[in-house]
Protein backbone atom coordinates (compact mmCIF):
# COMPACT_ATOMS: atom_id res chain seq x y z
CA UNK A 1 0.00 0.00 0.00
CA UNK A 2 0.83 3.61 -0.53
CA UNK A 3 0.96 5.17 2.65
CA UNK A 4 -2.49 2.79 3.56
CA UNK A 5 -4.16 3.36 0.21
CA UNK A 6 -5.85 0.04 -0.81
CA UNK A 7 -4.04 -0.03 -3.80
CA UNK A 8 -5.78 -2.79 -5.57
CA UNK A 9 -9.23 -1.02 -5.09
CA UNK A 10 -8.01 2.48 -6.19
CA UNK A 11 -6.70 0.56 -9.67
CA UNK A 12 -9.63 -0.74 -10.03
CA UNK A 13 -11.65 2.41 -9.51
CA UNK A 14 -9.29 4.30 -11.79
CA UNK A 15 -9.13 1.39 -14.19
CA UNK A 16 -12.97 2.58 -14.49
CA UNK A 17 -12.73 5.97 -14.30
CA UNK A 18 -10.33 6.91 -16.99
CA UNK A 19 -11.90 3.86 -19.73
CA UNK A 20 -8.61 2.05 -19.48
CA UNK A 21 -7.55 -1.44 -20.13
CA UNK A 22 -4.63 -2.72 -18.25
CA UNK A 23 -2.40 -5.22 -20.33
CA UNK A 24 0.39 -7.04 -18.83
CA UNK A 25 3.53 -9.35 -20.36
CA UNK A 26 4.08 -12.83 -18.54
CA UNK A 27 6.89 -11.83 -17.47
CA UNK A 28 5.85 -9.26 -14.61
CA UNK A 29 4.84 -10.32 -10.98
CA UNK A 30 2.23 -12.26 -10.19
CA UNK A 31 0.15 -8.79 -8.65
CA UNK A 32 0.70 -7.16 -12.48
CA UNK A 33 -0.67 -10.04 -13.68
CA UNK A 34 -3.65 -10.88 -11.84
CA UNK A 35 -4.57 -6.93 -11.88
CA UNK A 36 -4.10 -6.80 -16.12
CA UNK A 37 -7.24 -7.35 -18.24
CA UNK A 38 -5.28 -8.85 -21.05
CA UNK A 39 -2.11 -11.05 -20.21
CA UNK A 40 -0.26 -12.45 -23.42
CA UNK A 41 2.94 -12.75 -25.71
CA UNK A 42 3.90 -9.76 -27.60
CA UNK A 43 2.32 -10.51 -30.54
CA UNK A 44 -1.23 -11.07 -28.99
CA UNK A 45 -0.42 -7.51 -27.20
CA UNK A 46 -0.27 -5.57 -30.13
CA UNK A 47 -3.55 -7.25 -31.29
CA UNK A 48 -5.17 -5.77 -28.03
CA UNK A 49 -3.66 -2.71 -28.12
CA UNK A 50 -4.75 -2.18 -31.42
CA UNK A 51 -8.11 -3.53 -31.16
CA UNK A 52 -9.18 -2.21 -27.71
CA UNK A 53 -11.79 0.84 -27.18
CA UNK A 54 -10.63 1.88 -24.51
CA UNK A 55 -9.34 5.25 -23.46
CA UNK A 56 -5.82 4.77 -21.88
CA UNK A 57 -3.94 1.53 -22.18
CA UNK A 58 -1.85 0.82 -18.98
CA UNK A 59 1.18 -1.18 -20.21
CA UNK A 60 2.34 -3.46 -17.76
CA UNK A 61 5.68 -4.79 -19.56
CA UNK A 62 8.51 -2.82 -21.34
CA UNK A 63 9.05 0.20 -23.12
CA UNK A 64 9.25 -0.93 -26.72
CA UNK A 65 5.81 -3.00 -26.11
CA UNK A 66 3.99 0.45 -24.82
CA UNK A 67 5.55 2.07 -27.80
CA UNK A 68 4.04 -0.72 -30.41
CA UNK A 69 0.65 0.14 -28.16
CA UNK A 70 1.27 3.72 -29.07
CA UNK A 71 2.16 3.01 -32.61
CA UNK A 72 -1.06 0.80 -33.48
CA UNK A 73 -3.26 3.27 -31.24
CA UNK A 74 -2.45 7.02 -31.45
CA UNK A 75 -5.29 8.64 -30.52
CA UNK A 76 -4.87 6.28 -27.24
CA UNK A 77 -3.47 7.80 -24.21
CA UNK A 78 -0.56 4.62 -23.51
CA UNK A 79 1.00 5.02 -20.19
CA UNK A 80 3.76 2.80 -18.79
CA UNK A 81 4.42 2.36 -14.97
CA UNK A 82 8.33 2.25 -15.46
CA UNK A 83 10.01 5.10 -17.93
CA UNK A 84 12.87 2.68 -17.93
CA UNK A 85 11.95 -0.80 -18.70
CA UNK A 86 13.95 -0.76 -21.55
CA UNK A 87 14.97 -4.66 -23.14
CA UNK A 88 18.84 -5.19 -23.54
CA UNK A 89 18.06 -6.14 -27.62
CA UNK A 90 17.07 -2.86 -27.87
CA UNK A 91 19.89 -1.38 -26.41
CA UNK A 92 22.49 -3.39 -28.74
CA UNK A 93 21.11 -2.09 -31.66
CA UNK A 94 21.25 1.55 -32.05
CA UNK A 95 19.39 2.51 -34.57
CA UNK A 96 22.00 4.66 -36.56
CA UNK A 97 24.13 1.82 -36.28
CA UNK A 98 21.06 -0.32 -37.79
CA UNK A 99 20.37 2.22 -40.33
CA UNK A 100 23.82 1.66 -41.89
CA UNK A 101 23.96 -2.03 -41.34
CA UNK A 102 20.30 -1.45 -43.55
CA UNK A 103 22.10 0.57 -45.70
CA UNK A 104 25.35 -1.53 -46.64
CA UNK A 105 22.89 -4.27 -47.45
CA UNK A 106 20.35 -2.67 -50.00
CA UNK A 107 19.43 -5.83 -51.64
CA UNK A 108 18.01 -7.39 -48.57
CA UNK A 109 14.88 -7.40 -47.02
CA UNK A 110 15.18 -6.21 -43.24
CA UNK A 111 13.39 -8.41 -41.39
CA UNK A 112 13.57 -6.91 -37.51
CA UNK A 113 12.19 -8.39 -34.15
CA UNK A 114 9.35 -6.00 -32.25
CA UNK A 115 12.28 -5.89 -29.26
CA UNK A 116 13.75 -3.03 -30.79
CA UNK A 117 12.83 1.10 -30.55
CA UNK A 118 10.82 2.69 -32.84
CA UNK A 119 13.64 4.48 -34.67
CA UNK A 120 14.70 0.91 -35.60
CA UNK A 121 11.07 -0.18 -36.50
CA UNK A 122 11.37 2.51 -39.10
CA UNK A 123 14.28 1.49 -40.81
CA UNK A 124 12.75 -2.31 -41.65
CA UNK A 125 10.54 -4.13 -43.97
CA UNK A 126 8.80 -6.18 -41.72
CA UNK A 127 8.43 -6.71 -37.63
CA UNK A 128 8.18 -10.11 -36.37
CA UNK A 129 7.78 -11.81 -33.17
CA UNK A 130 8.74 -15.08 -31.94
CA UNK A 131 5.23 -16.42 -32.60
CA UNK A 132 4.98 -14.94 -36.36
CA UNK A 133 8.70 -14.82 -37.53
CA UNK A 134 8.62 -18.95 -38.77
CA UNK A 135 5.55 -17.79 -40.93
CA UNK A 136 6.68 -14.56 -42.20
CA UNK A 137 9.61 -15.82 -43.23
CA UNK A 138 8.38 -18.71 -44.68
CA UNK A 139 5.85 -16.16 -46.92
CA UNK A 140 8.74 -15.25 -48.33
CA UNK A 141 10.69 -16.02 -51.85
CA UNK A 142 13.34 -18.78 -50.87
CA UNK A 143 15.87 -16.26 -53.08
CA UNK A 144 15.17 -13.10 -51.13
CA UNK A 145 17.78 -11.93 -49.07
CA UNK A 146 17.20 -11.05 -45.46
CA UNK A 147 19.25 -9.51 -42.58
CA UNK A 148 17.64 -10.21 -39.08
CA UNK A 149 18.35 -7.82 -35.98
CA UNK A 150 18.61 -8.01 -33.21
CA UNK A 151 18.66 -11.18 -31.92
CA UNK A 152 21.12 -13.35 -32.81
CA UNK A 153 20.21 -16.42 -30.97
CA UNK A 154 16.47 -16.32 -32.40
CA UNK A 155 17.96 -15.32 -35.65
CA UNK A 156 20.22 -18.67 -35.31
CA UNK A 157 16.83 -20.65 -34.67
CA UNK A 158 15.14 -19.04 -37.42
CA UNK A 159 17.53 -19.94 -39.72
CA UNK A 160 17.88 -23.77 -38.94
CA UNK A 161 14.10 -23.96 -38.92
CA UNK A 162 13.24 -21.96 -42.41
CA UNK A 163 16.74 -23.78 -44.00
CA UNK A 164 17.36 -19.76 -44.71
CA UNK A 165 20.86 -17.93 -44.20
CA UNK A 166 19.71 -14.36 -42.86
CA UNK A 167 22.32 -12.15 -42.19
CA UNK A 168 22.65 -11.67 -38.59
CA UNK A 169 22.85 -8.94 -35.98
CA UNK A 170 25.03 -9.26 -32.89
CA UNK A 171 22.04 -8.66 -30.43
CA UNK A 172 21.19 -10.93 -27.47
CA UNK A 173 18.44 -11.09 -24.17
CA UNK A 174 20.47 -10.87 -21.10
CA UNK A 175 17.94 -13.13 -19.42
CA UNK A 176 18.04 -16.00 -21.95
CA UNK A 177 21.84 -15.97 -22.23
CA UNK A 178 21.33 -15.97 -18.63
CA UNK A 179 20.72 -20.05 -18.59
CA UNK A 180 23.48 -22.53 -17.61
CA UNK A 181 23.72 -25.57 -19.85
CA UNK A 182 25.62 -27.67 -17.05
CA UNK A 183 22.56 -27.19 -14.43
CA UNK A 184 19.71 -27.71 -16.98
CA UNK A 185 21.74 -31.07 -17.69
CA UNK A 186 21.80 -31.74 -13.97
CA UNK A 187 18.11 -30.52 -13.97
CA UNK A 188 17.31 -33.35 -16.65
CA UNK A 189 19.50 -35.76 -15.66
CA UNK A 190 17.51 -35.79 -11.58
CA UNK A 191 13.92 -35.16 -13.42
CA UNK A 192 14.67 -37.42 -16.97
CA UNK A 193 11.21 -37.39 -18.11
CA UNK A 194 10.33 -33.54 -17.63
CA UNK A 195 10.09 -31.90 -21.02
CA UNK A 196 11.85 -28.73 -21.53
CA UNK A 197 10.08 -25.89 -23.16
CA UNK A 198 12.56 -23.05 -24.00
CA UNK A 199 12.23 -19.50 -25.53
CA UNK A 200 13.67 -19.09 -29.01
CA UNK A 201 15.89 -16.06 -27.57
CA UNK A 202 17.84 -18.75 -25.38
CA UNK A 203 21.14 -19.76 -26.99
CA UNK A 204 21.57 -23.22 -29.09
CA UNK A 205 23.59 -24.96 -26.32
CA UNK A 206 19.93 -24.27 -24.41
CA UNK A 207 17.60 -25.06 -27.69
CA UNK A 208 19.46 -28.22 -28.01
CA UNK A 209 18.32 -30.17 -25.23
CA UNK A 210 14.26 -28.78 -25.78
CA UNK A 211 11.61 -30.67 -26.39
CA UNK A 212 9.28 -27.46 -27.62
CA UNK A 213 10.83 -24.28 -28.63
CA UNK A 214 8.20 -21.31 -29.06
CA UNK A 215 6.97 -17.87 -27.89
CA UNK A 216 5.52 -17.07 -24.46
CA UNK A 217 2.17 -17.96 -25.34
CA UNK A 218 3.20 -21.01 -27.03
CA UNK A 219 5.38 -21.97 -23.90
CA UNK A 220 2.30 -21.43 -22.04
CA UNK A 221 0.13 -23.76 -24.01
CA UNK A 222 2.84 -26.54 -24.20
CA UNK A 223 2.81 -26.89 -20.46
CA UNK A 224 -0.82 -26.52 -19.80
CA UNK A 225 -1.13 -29.41 -22.94
CA UNK A 226 1.58 -31.87 -22.04
CA UNK A 227 0.32 -35.04 -20.43
CA UNK A 228 3.82 -34.46 -18.48
CA UNK A 229 3.44 -33.45 -14.77
CA UNK A 230 6.76 -32.18 -14.27
CA UNK A 231 7.97 -29.21 -16.72
CA UNK A 232 10.82 -27.62 -16.90
CA UNK A 233 10.57 -23.98 -18.16
CA UNK A 234 13.50 -21.95 -20.00
CA UNK A 235 12.12 -18.61 -20.20
CA UNK A 236 11.37 -15.73 -17.59
CA UNK A 237 9.96 -17.65 -14.81
CA UNK A 238 7.28 -15.14 -13.77
CA UNK A 239 5.22 -17.11 -16.66
CA UNK A 240 4.90 -19.89 -14.07
CA UNK A 241 2.36 -18.17 -12.26
CA UNK A 242 -0.10 -18.17 -15.31
CA UNK A 243 1.11 -22.37 -15.52
CA UNK A 244 0.14 -22.43 -11.75
CA UNK A 245 -3.17 -20.70 -11.88
CA UNK A 246 -4.27 -22.93 -14.54
CA UNK A 247 -3.08 -26.32 -14.16
CA UNK A 248 -2.23 -25.98 -10.25
CA UNK A 249 -1.73 -29.92 -10.01
CA UNK A 250 1.68 -29.80 -12.04
CA UNK A 251 4.94 -29.03 -11.27
CA UNK A 252 6.67 -26.06 -13.28
CA UNK A 253 10.44 -25.63 -12.48
CA UNK A 254 12.13 -22.65 -13.59
CA UNK A 255 15.35 -23.43 -15.82
CA UNK A 256 18.41 -22.48 -13.72
CA UNK A 257 21.27 -20.38 -14.12
CA UNK A 258 24.62 -20.62 -12.97
CA UNK A 259 23.88 -20.78 -9.53
CA UNK A 260 21.28 -23.50 -10.33
CA UNK A 261 18.52 -21.21 -9.79
CA UNK A 262 16.02 -19.62 -11.48
CA UNK A 263 15.94 -16.46 -9.70
CA UNK A 264 19.12 -14.82 -12.18
CA UNK A 265 17.08 -14.93 -14.84
CA UNK A 266 14.42 -12.47 -14.27
CA UNK A 267 13.92 -9.49 -16.52
CA UNK A 268 15.28 -6.54 -14.44
CA UNK A 269 13.43 -4.43 -16.89
CA UNK A 270 10.29 -5.85 -16.49
CA UNK A 271 10.85 -6.07 -12.70
CA UNK A 272 10.81 -1.75 -12.62
CA UNK A 273 7.23 -2.10 -13.17
CA UNK A 274 5.38 -2.69 -9.98
CA UNK A 275 1.35 -1.66 -8.31
CA UNK A 276 2.40 1.65 -6.97
CA UNK A 277 3.76 2.81 -10.07
CA UNK A 278 0.95 1.35 -12.18
CA UNK A 279 -1.27 2.95 -9.25
CA UNK A 280 0.21 6.17 -9.90
CA UNK A 281 0.40 6.28 -13.37
CA UNK A 282 -3.59 5.34 -13.89
CA UNK A 283 -3.73 8.51 -11.54
CA UNK A 284 -1.77 10.97 -13.23
CA UNK A 285 -1.56 9.53 -16.44
CA UNK A 286 1.95 9.30 -17.11
CA UNK A 287 4.67 8.45 -17.85
CA UNK A 288 3.42 8.66 -21.17
CA UNK A 289 4.46 7.22 -24.18
CA UNK A 290 5.08 9.59 -27.01
CA UNK A 291 6.20 9.13 -30.82
CA UNK A 292 6.65 11.26 -33.07
CA UNK A 293 3.88 11.38 -35.68
CA UNK A 294 6.68 11.15 -38.56
CA UNK A 295 8.37 8.33 -37.04
CA UNK A 296 5.35 6.78 -35.83
CA UNK A 297 3.75 6.19 -39.22
CA UNK A 298 7.41 5.05 -40.49
CA UNK A 299 7.09 2.38 -37.66
CA UNK A 300 3.63 1.44 -38.26
CA UNK A 301 4.47 0.07 -41.99
CA UNK A 302 6.26 -3.04 -40.81
CA UNK A 303 4.23 -3.75 -37.93
CA UNK A 304 1.00 -3.47 -39.88
CA UNK A 305 2.93 -6.23 -42.24
CA UNK A 306 3.24 -8.14 -39.88
CA UNK A 307 -0.30 -7.96 -38.30
CA UNK A 308 -1.23 -8.83 -42.12
CA UNK A 309 0.77 -11.88 -43.17
CA UNK A 310 0.94 -13.40 -39.03
CA UNK A 311 -3.00 -13.33 -38.91
P1 LIG B 1 7.12 -13.19 -26.43
O1 LIG B 1 6.67 -12.53 -27.69
O2 LIG B 1 7.38 -14.65 -26.61
O3 LIG B 1 6.14 -12.92 -25.32
O4 LIG B 1 8.54 -12.60 -26.01
C1 LIG B 1 8.73 -11.34 -25.46
C2 LIG B 1 10.04 -11.19 -24.79
O5 LIG B 1 10.48 -10.11 -24.48
C3 LIG B 1 10.80 -12.37 -24.52
O6 LIG B 1 11.93 -12.05 -23.81
FE1 LIG C 1 14.15 -7.79 -23.29
FE2 LIG C 1 15.06 -10.14 -22.48
FE3 LIG C 1 13.65 -8.66 -20.80
FE4 LIG C 1 12.44 -9.85 -22.91
S1 LIG C 1 13.40 -10.83 -21.16
S2 LIG C 1 12.17 -7.73 -22.23
S3 LIG C 1 14.08 -9.69 -24.44
S4 LIG C 1 15.66 -8.14 -21.66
Amino acid sequence: TLRGLDLRAEIERLRKERNAVILAHYYQTPELQDMADFVGDSLELSRKAAETDADVIAFCGVRFMAEVAKILSPQKTVILPDMDAGCSLEDSCPPDEFGAFRAAHPDHLSLTYINCSAAVKAHSDIIVTSSSAEKIINSLPKEQKIIFAPDKHLGAWLNRKTGRDMLLWDGTCIVHEAFSETELLKLKMQYPDAPVAAHPECPAHILDHADMIGSTSAILKFALESPSDLIIVATEPHIIHQMEKKAPHKTFIGAPGADGKCSCNMCPYMALNTVEKLYLALRDLKPELDVPEALRVRALLPLNRMLAIAS
